[in-house]
């Protein structure tokens, strides 16, 4: 199968590109190398195709009619909460009208299906928990917004070109490649600061909670997603929580160094749990995670580890 993944250079998109590459698709990853993303060339295998280009460029168009995806994956985004807040113009600019462009390109190159990176940010503050897909959207940031609002521009595009879709609304991915400057993964944040002896900050009490679930888990969903799932958006996480104190807890015993902790105060708009119910996604994609948190976070580890040895 043809497949363009954008942001493919990002931590998520090329865990994504080396399963389909294991099961012998034909991979393009188009990616900005945005400064303030995740996207590394080092992270394209050599044999995908690379392409560095913007989502929103008009050269899009010769891309997609001269490579025809059978399959678009689209993880290329504006992901930072903060500067969506800082920027709501940018966001948009990127996560709505980058995506509308990918939309109409696909269409034109009668492309199948587009496989969307959704967030559990579309959901802000829930009632209940767990999340699922039942639960109100009601997103607190500019970011949840767009990621919404993509969601509803999917539907359209199925109903009106036949574009199908499968959207797919991840809680707190971590692994290997994830930037450990970024602001998203506290995993990969603290790893770094492990390994360099220092100390981390925690804020707030350190007992709120996400639900995180492994990269790899999710680089399968997104092969999974490739033939099933059609035109439905999905909660993907463990359906467990963990507060960040545990995630400190945990490191400590792999590592066997105890981080000096700093306190830090509440975050603005910051959520006090997070925990999605994946039962849709086992029955539609037959897709559960496999990773305890604690052999997902040695195997992170490791990597950054082997990663400082060279550096
Ligand atoms: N990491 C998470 O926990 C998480 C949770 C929910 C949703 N997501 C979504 O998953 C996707 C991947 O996130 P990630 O954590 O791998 O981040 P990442 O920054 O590592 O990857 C995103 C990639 O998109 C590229 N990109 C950014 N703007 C672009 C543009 N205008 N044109 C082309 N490429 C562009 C970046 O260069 C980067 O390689 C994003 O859509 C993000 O919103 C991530």
């Amino acid at each position: 199968m043809r497949i363009i993944v954008t942001g493919g250079a990002g931590f998520i998109g090329s865990h994504i590109v080396d399963a389909y590459l294991a099961l012998g698709h034909d991979v393009l990853v188009l990616d900005s190398l945005w400064e303030h993303g995740g996207g590394r060339r080092q992270n394209v295998p050599e044999r995908a195709s690379f392409v560095h280009m913007d989502i929103r460029d008009q050269n899009l168009a010769r891309i997609f009619s001269e490579y025809k995806p059978e399959v678009v994956c689209h993880h290329a985004a504006q992901h930072s909460v903060a500067i969506s807040a800082r920027d709501p113009r940018y966001d948009a600019d990127v996560n709505v009208l980058g995506l509308i462009n990918v939309l109409e390109q696909a269409v034109k190159a009668q492309t199948r299906k587009v496989i969307f990176a959704s967030s559990g940010a579309t959901f802000g503050t829930p009632d209940a928990l767990p999340i699922r897909e039942t639960t109100a959207q009601r997103p607190t940031s500019p970011y949840g917004i767009t990621k919404m609002v993509a969601e509803h521009y999917l539907r359209f595009f199925k109903a009106e070109h036949g574009l199908d879709f499968t959207a797919l609304r991840y809680g707190n991915v971590y692994g290997p490649r994830q930037d450990p400057n970024g602001e998203a993964g506290v995993v990969s944040i603290f790893i770094g600061k492990f390994l360099q002896k220092q100390g981390v900050r925690i804020d707030w009490d350190g007992e709120q909670t996400r639900d995180y679930v492994y990269v790899k888990d999710v680089a399968r969903l997104n092969v999974l997603a490739l033939e099933r799932g059609s035109g439905n958006c999905y909660c993907i996480g463990t359906n467990q929580r963990t507060s960040v104190n545990q995630i400190y807890r945990s490191l400590v015993e792999i590592t066997g160094f105890q981080a000096p902790v700093t306190p830090g105060p509440k975050r603005a708009g910051d959520a006090r749990d997070a925990q999605f119910d994946y039962a849709l996604a086992r029955r539609d994609l037959d897709w559960e995670p496999q990773t305890h948190l604690i052999d997902g976070m040695r195997e992170t580890y490791e990597y950054f580890r082997e990663q400082m040895k060279f550096a």
